[in-house]
């Protein structure tokens, strides 16, 4: 995701800047910038690249200040290029922008503001703040008013820091993405982040959503969008600047997992109306309406194409996953069929290969990912973001889930000519509270005992029918990954085909049981065949079947609708994967022999 830092004070604003950019790094980003007042003027700089290439940008005239705002840009609106780096400015001169999270109106802002004559000079969403500053600036507001004006007309999830050219101040205001001040000796601070400006003060008040920051160089205020004063108390953090990067977790993969709900709301902001059961997926044109979809993925990514394809058969859409790397091996007809590449990263050697393969045979492709102008984005006809922000730990977390609910996104965007009205609003008022639902399996999860109980078993088998076939099979890959144990995931009803004879009473056997009905009752049928072979079971359950009757232990799952179950199940096992891999004092963040890209085939 992206990092801001903004400062007001007695140093210069430059260094700063760059050293708040800096200690952002660790977030991921692939553009960044910083614009500082320099007398009446606003001297900005911003470069795709990393921040060497912003500090090259700098080196031989940096501008001179002491008040400015810096941004590290994870692309979710336009390719990272300089012009969509941040800040971002009007054309007036008048205000310079930074913005975190999603402005969902932007587009008809957009047609607003153009058709009143402004010109547009980025493929962002955030451009559309600073032209609106300008534009109330122009009928005579105060950069305060205008800044409040232009908060009051933006829908969406947003931290926004502006600084002026007329005038000393910088204002900030949030709604569902994080902004924190940060109280200094020798001037005020605002972040997305401590670590940003960790170096300089440890005092910091967290702003809450609907709340304007006004700072100056020797004070700050907090008020409602309607200018009410907000009493805030100074907080002191006592955060090691080692681990700042993972906001107090001991590791990055843990915190990407209670980043989940996070995740989920940017990757749902704006694409559903439960009201009217539609879905809005922007870019999707050049897809047309495919009569069937052929998706190709590695691992944890296809997994997560399993789960996709699942729904859209579900929806009576053939579908089916084929790993990429057997893609080309005995490709499937073409015919009519949409290929879509699933990649978090949108940088997998055998992904591109398999979509080369189709595109070359005439398909249609997407790319279903996580990085905006990747490979897999750039090659394909159209490209479908997952908006999970970056993921450090090299087993993937966020990116799962935030794969699983885009893919059902798709699933309700293709089928939007024959699908029931009343189920289509009933499925997507399930995505809309599976954010809260995974905060409650993050808040109340049994995990880390189940971990301690079962660490230093011989081998753990994960089974599950149906979608939790397929979590059943994520469960198993992101444990074997980080603990370096011998687990594998099945489907239940194979069981007794073969790997029955694996088990024993050494082995635990996690099994997914959600729902009522068929599979979740075969489900239990299988369970009570582990366990005559003493196996200890697991049950990852919503409780809805007697399957606890025959289980030594239970990670409960809230009540929820069954299409979102599986992946509330996958939290659990992410947490159990976590919490056994800490035991074992493994390189939970970096297991061996693995990479968060692969580029090879
Ligand atoms: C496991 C994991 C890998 C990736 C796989 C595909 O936790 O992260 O299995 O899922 O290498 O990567 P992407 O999604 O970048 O194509």
């Amino acid at each position: 995701m992206c990092g801001i830092i903004g400062y007001v004070g007695e140093r210069e604003a430059t260094q700063v800047l760059m050293t708040g950019l800096n200690q952002l790094e660790y977030r991921g980003y692939d553009s960044a910038g910083i614009a500082v007042r320099t007398g009446g003027n606003l001297d900005v700089r911003k470069r795709a690249g990393d921040i060497e290439t912003l500090e090259d940008a700098i080196e031989e005239n940096a501008p001179t200040g002491s008040t400015g705002i810096g941004h590290t840009r994870w692309s979710t609106h336009g390719p990272p290029t300089d012009a969509n780096a941040h800040p971002h400015t009007g054309e007036d001169g008048e205000v310079a922008v930074v913005h975190n999270g999603i402005i969902e109106n932007y587009g008809s802002l957009k047609e607003e503001l153009q058709a009143v004559g402004r010109t547009f000079t980025s493929d962002t969403d955030t451009e559309v703040i600073p032209h609106l500053i300008e534009q109330f600036i122009a009928g005579g507001a105060s950069p305060e008013r205008a800044f409040r004006e232009a908060v009051d007309r933006i829908e969406g999830s947003y931290a926004v820091v502006a600084t002026f050219a007329n005038s000393d101040v910088v204002f900030a205001a949030r709604n569902d993405s994080p902004l924190v001040v940060g109280v200094g000796g020798d001037g005020h601070y605002l972040a997305s982040d401590v670590p940003a400006f960790l170096e300089f003060t440890d005092q910091v008040v967290y702003v809450d959503d609907g709340e304007v920051v006004t700072l100056h160089s020797d004070r700050f205020e907090v008020t409602t969008t309607d200018g009410l004063p907000v009493e805030k108390s100074v907080e002191t953090v006592d955060w090691d600047v080692e681990d700042t990067g993972k906001s107090g977790f001991a590791h990055y993969m843990l915190k990407e997992i209670h980043e989940q709900p996070t995740a989920l709301r940017q990757c749902l902001s704006g694409r559903v109306n439960e009201l009217d059961g539609q879905v809005e997926l922007d870019g999707l044109e050049a897809i047309g309406q495919p009569s069937q979809v052929q998706f190709v993925a590695c691992g944890t990514s296809y997994h997560a194409a399993l789960l996709g394809a699942q729904r859209l058969r579900d929806k009576g859409i053939p579908a089916r996953a084929t790993l990429a790397s057997e893609y080309a091996v005995s490709p499937p007809p073409i015919d009519d069929s949409l290929v879509t590449g699933v990649t978090q990263s949108g940088e997998t050697a055998d992904t591109l290969a398999a979509l080369r393969e189709a595109r070359g045979r005439g398909a249609r492709t997407l790319a279903v990912t996580n990085v905006v102008g990747s490979t897999a984005a750039r090659e394909c006809d159209a490209a479908l973001y997952i908006r999970a922000g970056p993921e450090i730990g090299v087993a993937a977390t966020k990116t799962f889930t935030s794969q699983v609910v885009t893919l059902s996104l798709l699933a309700e965007y293709l089928d939007a000519g024959d699908a029931d009205g009343a189920l289509v609003r009933e499925r997507l008022r399930a995505l809309r509270d599976l954010p809260d639902l995974v905060q409650r399996v993050l808040d109340d999860s049994r995990a880390e005992e189940i971990a301690d109980e079962y660490v230093g078993s011989e081998s753990y088998f994960f089974i599950g029918r149906g979608p939790n076939r397929s979590v059943a099979l994520e469960g198993a890959l992101t444990f074997t990954e980080i603990t370096y144990e011998h687990a594998e995931g099945f489907a239940a009803g194979e069981l007794k085909h073969g790997p029955l004879a694996l088990v024993t009473d050494e082995t635990p056997v996690f099994t997914m049981v959600t729902g009522n009905d068929e599979a979740a009752r075969k489900t239990v049928s299988n369970v009570k065949e582990v366990e005559a072979r003493d196996a200890p079971v697991v049950a990852v359950t919503d409780g809805k079947t007697d399957v606890e009757d025959y289980v030594d232990d239970v990670l409960a799952l809230p009540g929820a609708h069954p299409s979102v179950l599986p992946l509330l199940a996958n939290t659990q096992l992410q947490l159990v994967a976590y919490h056994v891999a800490n035991q074992l004092g493994r390189s939970i963040d970096k297991p061996r022999n693995l990479a968060k890209s692969v580029t090879v085939e």
